[in-house]
């Protein structure tokens, strides 16, 4: 597996990986991944199998608050999940970060998607604490807009 940025070529083939996401991930649109590819390639990693996406990650650092990148999409082809390809990604994210001196990774999942929160939590992630509990899980009420409730990880970089 090779790990390499999002660049313009690759975008066909990320919208399909992520058209497979559903309902936790869906595709943006060409737009968005050029806007990604452009302006944050750095943060958004993309793993490859041969010639195939095998996964990707779409994170931004934060103009408001720079010691923060943002995790917005992580996603791993169905046919590669549990073998390590989001723990590379995250990886490559993490190292960008810590070269900036950022402080933290911090990411968003939904409550229910119980895969994404044992990954996060393997991966070193702590369960930032909400307004309540949903199956031992902490959720932030509203975090994304009314009715958008969040699970919310953080990684504190050293
Ligand atoms: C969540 C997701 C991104 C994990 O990707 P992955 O490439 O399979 O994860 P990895 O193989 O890198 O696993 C990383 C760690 O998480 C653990 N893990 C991953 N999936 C797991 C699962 N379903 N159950 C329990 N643990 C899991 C692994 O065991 C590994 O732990 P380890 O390092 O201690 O061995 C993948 O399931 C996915 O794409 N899901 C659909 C999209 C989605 O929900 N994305 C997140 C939106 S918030």
């Amino acid at each position: 597996m090779k790990i390499t940025p999002l660049r313009q070529e690759l975008i066909p083939q990320v919208i399909a990986l992520m058209e497979l996401g559903e309902p936790y991930i869906r595709a943006r649109t060409y737009s968005d991944y050029w806007g990604y590819a452009t302006l944050f390639a750095s943060t958004c990693p993309v793993a490859l199998a041969g010639d195939d996406v095998a996964g990707a990650v779409m994170a931004f650092r934060s103009q408001e608050d720079p010691r923060d990148v943002y995790v917005q999409d992580v996603m791993t082809h169905p046919d590669h999940r549990q073998q390590g390809v989001s723990k590379a990604l995250i990886a490559a994210v993490r190292d960008q970060a810590i070269s900036w001196g950022c402080s933290r990774l911090y990411l968003t999942s939904e409550p229910d998607n119980t895969a994404a929160q044992a990954t996060w939590q393997a991966l070193g992630f702590v369960n930032v604490p909400g307004d309540r509990d949903v199956d031992g899980v902490s959720v932030t009420s509203d975090f994304k807009g009314p009715g958008k409730d969040r699970a919310v990880y953080q990684l504190d970089l050293p």
